[in-house]
């Protein structure tokens, strides 16, 4: 077990821009680059450790590799904290992992800085990424972003007063079919406008974010997919289905398929 002032030391040196050097203060607090900086709630002296359900989920996921290759897990692990923890890995959450996984504090900051869907500071009960790429800004992300930070009163990076939302700009989420979109938590809010962005944001205020559609993704506009103003114009009757695994048993329905989720 690294010392607590080395364990900081080596987080600290985490990789920016293709070689190795101290990320400095001046890199944002917030961002997922970012280097740790010690808060009162996320320190060398905070405490975490999984709940007694999630070390069932723990036991689960290292169950699916060789006993000699449990740092395959990594990855699961950080979610599986993640969501424990409000939406964010704290540094005692990540030496956790380590320590189950059998590797060294350091292998595991490598992944959690690597990937941005880590989040390595405290985020808003509701995690907002707006994506910025071509087509939805062309679609008008710019306004979706500015009717956000406007309504909830705060910039994209930071998080609100109440602790209610964080906003955060991302690149494509892959739903440009109905951009302008964002996703909230690990949901798909898509086809937005000034004024379903408002509403949702007021839904939200209230805790009633409105449910997933058919398909797992909620456009806001009405539509039940990503057909087009004409409906749908290339599969209009409904093909043959895939042939299921046979140890599926029954369809999974995409609305509620985090339900379904393996661990
Ligand atoms: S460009 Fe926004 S989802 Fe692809």
């Amino acid at each position: 077990m690294l010392a607590a002032t080395t364990r900081r030391a080596a987080f600290a040196a985490v990789r920016h821009g293709g070689c190795w050097q101290r990320p400095t203060r001046a890199l944002s607090n917030f961002h997922p680059l970012g280097s740790h900086i010690d808060t009162a709630e996320n320190n060398t002296e905070t405490y975490f450790d999984f709940t007694e359900e999630n070390y069932e989920r723990v036991n689960r996921v290292l169950a699916k590799y060789p006993s000699n290759y449990k740092q395959s897990g990594i990855i699961p692990l950080l979610d599986l904290a993640q969501r424990q923890n409000g939406g964010w890995l704290p540094l005692a959450a990540m030496d956790k992992v380590a320590k189950i996984v059998g590797v060294t504090p350091m292998a595991v900051y490598e992944v959690a800085t690597f990937y941005t869907m880590f989040n390595r500071e405290k985020v808003g009960k509701y995690f907002i990424q707006l994506c910025g790429t071509t087509p939805c800004m062309v679609c008008g992300s710019e306004e979706i972003k500015k009717v956000i930070e406007e309504h909830v009163g705060m910039k994209e990076g930071e998080t609100s007063a109440d602790g209610m939302f964080t906003l955060r700009e991302v690149e494509c989420l892959g739903s440009c079919a109905n951009a302008p979109m964002i996703q909230m938590n690990d949901d798909y809010y898509e086809c937005l406008t000034k004024e379903t962005t408002i509403q949702l944001l007021e839904a939200c205020k209230k805790g009633t974010p409105p449910s997933m559609g058919k398909w797992g993704s909620l456009p806001m506009n009405g539509q039940v997919s990503c057909e087009g103003p004409l409906g749908k114009t290339t599969l209009d009757t409904t093909p043959p289905a895939p042939k299921m695994r046979s140890d599926i048993k029954g369809d999974v329905d995409p609305a509620s398929v985090k339900a379904h989720m393996g661990y």
